[in-house]
């Protein structure tokens, strides 16, 4: 043995352990002011949440707000949806409350005291009462949060489409959606247009959900929950919304480098203005003498292969059908506005706007660019 190495006598060792439970008392005191501080800022900002959360849906939605808000139902299935969730959000922080509360109690009740070195406090194990409590009262919370979910799944998944349901198929693609209406002959695209439900007309919009290449998701918070739309799958799901005007969404899926510009509008009119915009896009395209050099120029080229436009010999399906092009908000599934200058910008190259999408620079000179950008723009 070393000589400077520690002999450790009894006097020693009683010294070491006195200097260290003395050393533990002291970080424990100081751990514990780090604690509270940080537990007290936790538990403020949970409190915020959950009383945000708890309190947003009393101001009631009553128009579509612009903004992605699942607190603010204006639908059918997404009313549902809100309230279980509000049960399931009143239940978690009763249990919160409960847990951070006796917490907190037995923290500050039974912090050590001075002179409380050397024994443990009183061993409490195998106690029946204490144990049935803590396995039956969490038994009987799954089973209220399972019955109440089970019974909100059943409702919106098992509901019959009434006879006067509109019938719409939405394709999703990389990176834009695809919206089909069989019964009506109309394709378009990034904007699905829907009747208004009023109580005394209830006209809820059934949906078939496709992909054409990977997993996309479909969702607008206001009016349903989230859907997935599998390749070689059809989901359903369906909508109701009870106020006219325009809900937002996106894709919830992550499905390439472009997932984030995959959004979604619902546009919902009064039943007078949705017959109107059904008999506005049955029509063929237009055929505007003026912009006769842009229609050659289209039509001559790599874009019919992709697009479709009705009433000329541009029948592909790869992109959207450009027929209606001038009637939408937005260019690129919600990525820029619809405008003659961000129109411009987007055939010249849409890699610029969004990167990776599957439409390529055509390598238009001038003077195709601008005819055909005028001929786009008489698509309305
Ligand atoms: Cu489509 Cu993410």
């Amino acid at each position: 043995m070393a000589r400077n190495e520690c002999k450790v006598t009894a006097d020693g060792f009683s010294a070491l352990g006195f200097h260290m439970s003395h050393m533990r008392f002291r970080i424990s005191k100081f751990g514990f002011r780090i604690l509270s501080a940080r537990w007290a800022r936790g538990t403020a900002s949970f409190l915020f949440i959950a009383t945000t959360c708890l309190v947003a849906p009393a101001f009631a939605a009553d128009a579509p707000t612009g903004v992605t808000n699942i607190f603010k139902p204006l639908s059918t299935p997404a009313q549902a949806i809100h309230e279980v969730s509000l049960l399931v959000l009143a239940i978690c922080a009763g249990i919160f409350l409960v847990v951070a509360g006796l917490l907190t109690y037995t923290l500050l009740r039974f912090r050590q005291q001075p002179g409380d070195e050397g024994h443990e406090p009183p061993q409490v194990y195998g106690s029946n009462q204490i144990e049935l409590a803590w396995t039956v009262i969490p038994i009987v919370v799954v089973f209220v949060l399972f019955l109440a979910t089970a019974r909100t799944i059943y409702d919106v998944q098992g509901a019959i489409p009434p006879a006067n349901a509109l019938n719409v198929t939405v394709i999703g693609h990389q990176w834009w959606w695809e919206i089909r209406y069989p019964d009506l002959g109309i394709v378009t695209a990034n904007e699905l247009h829907v009747p208004v439900s009023e109580t005394s007309n209830r006209r809820p919009t059934f949906l078939k959900l496709e992909s054409a290449d990977v997993v996309h998701s479909f969702w607008v918070p206001q009016l349903a929950g989230k859907t997935d739309v599998i390749p070689n799958r059809q989901n359903q799901m369906w909508i109701e919304p009870t106020q006219a005007g325009t809900y937002v969404g996106n894709c919830a899926e992550y499905c390439g480098t472009q997932h984030a510009h995959m959004m979604l509008r619902v546009i919902v009119h009064t039943n007078e203005e949705f017959e109107k915009w059904v008999a506005e896009q049955k029509q063929s395209s237009a055929n505007d003498p003026q912009a006769r050099a842009g229609r050659d120029v289209f039509l001559a080229t790599a874009c019919i292969n992709c697009h479709t436009i009705k009433g000329t010999q541009a029948m592909g399906t790869f992109g959207p059908d450009l027929t209606h092009l001038m009637s939408r908000e937005t260019l690129g599934a919600g990525t820029v506005p619809n405008t003659a200058e961000k129109l411009r910008a987007w055939v010249r190259d849409p890699q610029t706007i969004k990167e990776g999408c599957n439409m390529p620079n055509m390598q238009l000179t001038d003077d195709e660019l601008n005819q055909i950008v005028a001929y786009l723009f008489t698509l309305k």
